[in-house]
């Protein structure tokens, strides 16, 4: 089902910076906050900016109480950097609640995430209350202030570094089989770099339960429009993963 969709001023109400290049802006924007799915995403952009400077960027809270939207993003480039330098006070344009989001039908899902990735799933656990687990992977210690966010939401937090700095030394994916083992889980739910989604997805087949995969690609129109997102499905289609994803069962979009 097609969410209700928005374009709107939002007034941002905070920015804070959460690691080197990663910051967390909330919002005030309480019509995309009453609708917003775990696993949708909006465009963003600067107010009397270049439309070109319209980036996708996924929910990673909505509060329908207070009305508010937060994100976490990176910075990559001019457009994430523009968002990083505004303050308090000053207002964004915000198109969405944009996709389809992530299986809510779910009694104890297991969430698979590696970097920013983390951000759609953080909406997620929040919405699952309690009733899913997350394994975290990240680059090093001064990342994983995933920690403390995922922490109120989730029964139990797994911890991969890539130096070993916090947690187990290596991919976060590496540790899924033997969580998988107990047969506790009725899901993966996957965000993050794409070869990660693609062996927990592997991983989740072999312990006979689905995966859901937020895919991630260069968007343009965020609406359908313009086939610059699409990506080969497994039945030979091409899907857009900003109308028919972000997120899409594994076996729709991985061999
Ligand atoms: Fe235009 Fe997806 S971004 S079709």
């Amino acid at each position: 089902m097609d969410l209700p969709k928005f374009s709107l001023d939002a007034e941002i109400l905070s920015q804070e910076q959460m690691a080197e290049n990663v910051y967390r802006m909330t919002v005030h924007c309480p019509q995309i906050a009453g609708v917003a799915q775990p696993g949708t995403f909006v465009q963003m952009r600067l107010l009397g900016g270049d439309v070109l400077l319209r980036r996708p960027l996924g929910i990673a809270e909505a509060e329908r109480e207070k009305g508010t939207l937060s994100f976490l993003y990176r910075v990559l480039g001019k457009g994430t950097a523009a968002f990083s330098r505004l303050r308090p006070g000053a207002q964004v344009n915000l198109l969405g609640p944009l996709g389809h989001g992530f299986c809510m039908d779910l009694h104890r899902p297991l969430l698979v995430g590696g970097g920013m990735g983390l951000s759609p799933l953080l909406f997620y656990a929040r919405c699952m209350e309690k009733r899913a687990d997350v394994l975290m992977g990240g680059r090093h210690a001064g990342e994983m202030f995933w920690t403390e966010l995922f922490k109120p939401y989730v029964s139990k937090s797994y911890l991969a570094t890539d130096d070993g700095s916090l947690g187990s030394k290596g991919f976060a994916v590496s540790l899924l089989p033997k969580l998988l083992e107990k047969g506790e889980y009725d899901a993966v739910i996957a965000c993050g770099p794409e070869i990660m989604m693609e062996r927990a997805a592997e991983m989740a087949k072999a312990a006979g339960i689905p995966c859901q995969v937020s895919l991630e690609k260069r968007m343009a129109c965020g609406l359908g429009a313009c086939l610059s997102c699409s990506v080969d499905a497994s039945d030979g289609t091409r899907k857009k993963v900003c109308k028919d994803g972000p997120v899409f069962w594994a076996e729709e979009v991985f061999p």
